[in-house]
C-alpha cells in the first residue's frame, strides 16, 4: 500500500540505527566457514537481503539459530561453524532475493566446492553484473555458468580446484574484493589484489580476528590459503541506514536528531565527510570500538548546506548513499556535482536514472551524467507521486524528501525498504511525518 510522508513542524528525538547489512552478512558467511565452533551474532541486520544469507547458508547445511534481541537490537543469531571443506550440495536452487553483496560472496565460496550449486535471485539481481567475479574466479580454475555468456543469474557453480592469482581489479567493489579474498582461502597458493581504490573494508577486518593470514600494502591485498577461527560478533548500527535521519535532520527547518550507535568505519563514513564538506551541524558523539569496528552517536540539527563536487576517491566511501545526498544537495546554496560514481548504474536499481526522475518530477532541476548527476541546487523539493523503482534506498530517500518538501510526497511501493530497514515507516510515523 502506498504511504504518504508531509514535513512535521519540528523534528526531534533518538533512533538507534539498525545493525550494518554488510557486517550482518560477513558474520554469518565467515563464521559457517570457521573450524572452531559456535560463533553468536548480535545486532543482526533485520532486513530481508542479510535472512537470504542466513536461509542459503542453511541450504549448504549450516546450522544456524536465531531468537529476537534485547530491545531496540536486532536478533542474536548463533552459527556453527562446518569448515572450509564442510558445506554440503543442496537439493535445490538458493535463493539470494534481491542481495548483491549474498550473490557475489557466495560465488567466492561455492566457486570450487566439490557438489553443483545454482544461485538465483528476484528481477533487479537477476539484471545485475555478475561477470565480474565470474570472471576471475574461472581464471582461478573453479568452473561457473551463468545467462548471458556467463555473465547474469542464475549461476551455477560446477566444481573445479582454485588455484593461486594475482588480480587487477577493474573496479573499486568490496563485493568483488570479498569474493576473491573468500576464494583465495581454499586456493592452492596466494591471492593477490590490486584494488582502484579503498572499498569498505569489512571483510578485511573480520578475517584479521579470524585468523587470517592477509597482509595489506597500500592498496594491494595479498591472502595466503587459511582456516578461519570463530568470533563473536556484535555487529554496529548502519551508517547506510543512519544516512537518510542524517539527512532529514540536517535539512529539516526545525530538527535535532542523535542518531546511536552508527559505525563510522572511514571505509564507509563518506557522508559524514560529504555533508560536513556541505556545511553541516553534524558532530560525532562518545566515539568507541565495538568488535573491530569504529562506532559512534551521530548528533544532527538543522543546517545551511552549500553545494560541493563528489568525485574520486571518497566515492566508494559513500556509494550507497548518493541517492539521499541527491536529496541534501537539491536545497543546498550551489551547485552539486557527482563525478565517478558509475557504479550507481548496475545497483538495485540505475539509482542515477531513478534518482533524476523522480527529482525532477518534484521540481528539481538535477541533470544525469553518465558517472553521475548535476544538483543546481538553491531550491525546495516539491510534492508528487513517486515510485520506488524497487529500491530500498530509494524508497528511504522519497521518505526522507517527504519529511522536508513542501508538499506531500506519496510513495507508491514502499514495502522495499525492508531489504535493509524493516521499521523505517514506523519510525517516519513516531516523528509525525505518515500522513497516509
Ligand atoms: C557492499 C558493497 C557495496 C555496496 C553494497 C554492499 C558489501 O557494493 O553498494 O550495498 O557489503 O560489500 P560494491 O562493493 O559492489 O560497490
Amino acid at each position: 500500500m502506498p504511504v504518504t510522508i508531509a514535513r512535521p513542524r519540528s523534528l526531534r528525538g533518538e533512533i538507534i540505527a539498525p545493525g550494518d547489512k554488510s557486517v550482518s552478512h560477513r558474520a554469518i558467511m565467515f563464521n559457517a566457514l570457521s573450524n572452531t565452533g559456535t560463533a553468536r551474532v548480535t545486532n543482526f541486520s533485520p532486513g530481508a537481503d542479510c535472512t537470504s544469507t542466513v536461509e542459503i547458508m542453511r541450504a549448504l547445511g549450516v546450522e544456524i539459530s536465531r531468537e529476537a534481541g534485547a530491545k531496540g537490537m536486532g536478533d542474536s543469531l548463533t552459527v556453527k561453524g562446518v569448515g572450509l571443506n564442510g558445506l554440503q550440495e543442496p537439493a535445490g536452487i538458493l535463493d539470494a532475493g534481491n542481495s548483491g553483496t549474498t550473490t557475489r560472496l557466495m560465488s567466492g565460496i561455492l566457486a570450487g566446492q566439490d557438489m553443483l550449486t545454482i544461485l538465483t535471485g528476484d528481477d533487479s539481481l537477476k539484471s545485475r553484473p555478475m561477470g565480474r567475479v565470474v570472471k576471475p574466479l574461472t581464471s582461478m580454475g573453479a568452473v561457473i555458468s551463468g545467462r548471458a555468456n556467463d555473465t547474469l543469474a542464475p549461476l551455477v557453480f560446477h566444481g573445479g580446484s582454485l588455484h593461486e592469482s594475482s588480480y587487477e581489479m577493474p573496479v573499486a567493489s568490496a563485493q568483488l574484493k570479498s569474493c576473491l579474498l573468500l576464494a583465495g582461502l581454499r586456493a592452492d597458493g596466494t591471492t593477490t589484489l590490486t584494488q582502484p581504490a579503498e572499498s569498505r573494508d569489512h571483510t578485511e577486518r573480520m578475517f584479521s580476528a579470524m585468523g587470517v593470514n592477509l597482509t595489506k600494502t597500500g592498496l594491494d591485498l595479498v591472502l595466503e590459503p587459511s582456516e578461519l577461527e570463530t568470533v563473536d560478533v556484535e555487529v554496529p548500527g548502519d551508517i547506510s541506514s543512519a544516512a537518510f535521519w542524517m539527512v532529514a535532520g540536517i535539512c529539516h527547518p526545525d530538527a535535532e536528531l542523535l542518531i546511536n550507535n552508527v559505525g563510522i568505519n572511514p571505509t564507509r563514513a563518506g557522508i559524514i565527510t560529504a555533508l560536513q564538506m556541505m556545511g553541516a551541524d553534524l558532530i560525532l558523539v562518545d566515539e568507541r570500538e565495538v568488535a573491530g569496528e569504529p562506532v559512534a552517536d551521530v548528533l544532527v540539527r538543522t543546517s545551511d548546506l552549500k553545494g560541493v563536487e563528489l568525485s574520486g576517491d571518497i566515492v566508494p566511501l559513500l556509494i550507497d548513499e548518493i541517492p539521499v545526498i541527491a536529496v541534501a544537495a537539491s536545497l543546498a546554496e550551489g551547485e552539486t556535482v557527482i563525478k565517478d560514481a558509475e557504479e550507481l548504474r548496475v545497483k538495485e536499481s540505475d539509482r542515477i536514472q531513478a534518482s533524476v526522475s523522480w527529482l525532477n518530477g518534484a521540481g528539481v532541476d538535477v541533470v544525469g551524467t553518465p558517472d553521475g548527476m548535476i544538483v543546481p541546487g538553491g531550491g525546495s523539493i516539491g510534492g508528487g507521486q513517486f515510485q520506488s523503482y524497487d529500491d530500498h534506498r530509494l524508497a528511504m530517500s522519497l521518505g526522507v524528501a517527504g519529511l522536508i518538501s513542501t508538499e506531500p510526497i506519496t510513495v507508491l511501493d514502499p514495502d522495499v525498504a525492508g531489504i535493509s530497514y524493516p521499521s523505517f515507516w514506523e519510525i517516519i510515523d513516531q516523528f509525525g511525518g505518515l500522513v497516509g
